[in-house]
């Protein structure tokens, strides 16, 4: 089962029926000059950087006092990956990472976004401090500062402690108070130096996959898991961000979203109304309970039944004021009304079914997307800056003589850029955007194989080189 059946398929029907169940080259390439836009078009004040998460990149998984995550067991008990993949080695970024921010850095990118392992920290989750771990991190953040990149920190990118899942992980409710110390321990080891942090990555992703369907780690099902692990990450969501802004003076607090337009397949009347809840099971969620809105049963109403595990002041606690929000768009979801499953009645017709442009992992190729989705979340109110968090492409990448000429992803990115500064000509205020991934790494239940970086690994030898959409980056860039 590919991560894209969550997203683009299984949300939608699973839910139904779960509710009825380096080496850096010193020489750049020249390419064609003729952008669609200058960087100067976005603006002194936009940011651009590349994202990672710990998980996908520092392999060292039980190295210097590191305690077991969950993907730690899934991936070595579960043998759920495609070929069998782990991230033990992954780009061991934990013996790389001076290397690769420093060809961050020489692709003229501003921020570099990694995300901290919180079994690193706390090897149980909770209590005991790992001292290694916590260094680990400090050297990744003064590498940045040095390269003179800011660090963007993400909280909880999906590596939940082993022995927290042990305890019942994001269905048990005392999940809110292990987050609450590990976000207040961070917050004042790194907040001296580092000003910007998200407290989550893509709460519909690892409460969808982990929790409802199992393809992902803890590799739980059911639609009462699913219900409970989406109200406690909603509430440590906002519980992060106060922890945050209570720590760090003067945070950039933020937090980030997946997010895929929702269209209705032809047009068509009838399909108009049953791609509206899948949108709200997609879009609308998890954000929603943040900005006051609480859950979105207007759109979904079989989600009321969330209320069975809300606390008195739970309407209220789920409210923050992010400073940001980071959106991640990798696809467009068209869909049709279904006689099959119960409560979605709908189901998408995908891409392969379309004629459509798509990835290596068949998500569509839709840039015009970008545009619509940022103009989708730009119309709540409380949005005050937008940032794209994470955004790419997998192509079968070939090196030939240690070069990679991926001519589609420079034009991805650039088809791409230009709907997101169509959209801020327009008013969106949207103010920065990271590539997935500064370097291919290990995509989770996909394994090696998708190759999402603007620097190609070889994960034999862990050598490095930088694609030519890596090149392309660091021409648009140069000032
Ligand atoms: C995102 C996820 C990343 C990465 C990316 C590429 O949903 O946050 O960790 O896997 O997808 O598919």
């Amino acid at each position: 089962m590919k991560r894209r059946d969550w997203l683009k398929i299984s949300a939608i029907t699973s839910i139904g029926l779960a509710f009825a169940k380096n080496t850096l080259a010193k020489t750049a390439i020249h390419y064609n000059r003729k952008y669609p836009f200058s960087k100067k078009d976005f603006g002194n004040e936009f940011i651009w950087g590349a994202a990672c998460a710990a998980y996908q990149v520092e392999g060292a998984w039980n190295v210097d006092g590191k305690g077991a995550s969950i993907w730690d067991t899934f991936t070595h008990k579960k043998r759920k990956i495609h070929n069998h993949d782990n991230g033990d080695q992954a780009c061991d970024f934990y013996q790389n990472y001076k290397n690769d921010i420093a060809l961050a850095a020489s692709l003229n990118l501003d921020v570099f976004r990694f995300s901290i392992s919180w079994s690193r920290i706390f090897p149980t989750g909770k209590n005991t401090i790992n001292t290694k771990g916590v260094q680990f991190y400090h050297q990744v953040i003064a590498t940045c500062k040095k390269q003179g990149i800011e660090p963007w920190i993400t909280l909880y990118h999906w590596d939940l402690p082993q022995e927290l899942q042990d305890e019942g992980g994001w269905t048990n409710r005392k999940i809110l108070h292990w987050f609450e110390e590990y976000v207040d321990f961070c917050t004042k080891e790194y907040g001296d130096v580092v000003k910007n942090w998200m407290v989550m990555n893509e709460p519909a992703a690892f409460v969808g996959l982990g929790y409802m369907l199992g393809y992902h780690a803890p590799g739980k099902k059911g639609p009462f898991n699913f219900l409970k692990a989406t109200h406690h990450a909603c509430l440590a969501m906002a519980d992060g961000g106060r922890i945050i802004r209570k720590n760090i003076k003067d945070a950039n607090v933020g937090t980030t979203f997946s997010c895929s337009p929702v269209e209705p397949y032809k047009n068509k009347t009838n399909n108009r109304k049953a791609v509206q809840r899948i949108d709200t099971l997609i879009n609308r969620l998890y954000i929603e309970p943040s900005l006051g809105l609480g859950y979105p049963y207007d759109g979904f109403p079989a989600l009321r039944r969330i209320e069975n595990y809300f606390e008195e002041g739970d309407l209220e606690r789920l409210k923050f004021d992010f400073d940001f929000i980071g959106l991640q768009n990798y696809f467009r979801i068209v869909g049709k009304k279904a006689i099959w499953p119960p409560l979605v009645w709908a189901k998408e017709v995908p891409a392969s079914k379309r004629n459509v442009p798509k990835n290596e992992m068949d998500f569509e190729i839709y840039p015009e997307g970008m545009y619509e989705i940022l103009k989708q979340f730009g119309q709540y109110d409380g949005i005050k800056n937008i940032i794209i968090t994470e955004n790419g492409v997998c192509f079968k990448d070939e090196i030939v003589n240690g070069k990679i000429h991926d001519e589609e992803r420079i034009q991805f990115f650039k088809d791409y850029l230009q709907n997101i500064l169509k959209a801020k000509k327009e008013g969106v205020p949207v103010n920065g955007y990271f590539v997935w991934s500064l370097t291919d790494n290990f995509e989770w239940s996909e394994g090696y194989e998708p190759r999402f970086g603007l620097i190609y690994v070889d994960f034999e030898t862990q050598k490095r080189y930088v694609k030519d959409s890596g090149y392309w980056f660091q021409e648009m860039l140069q000032d």
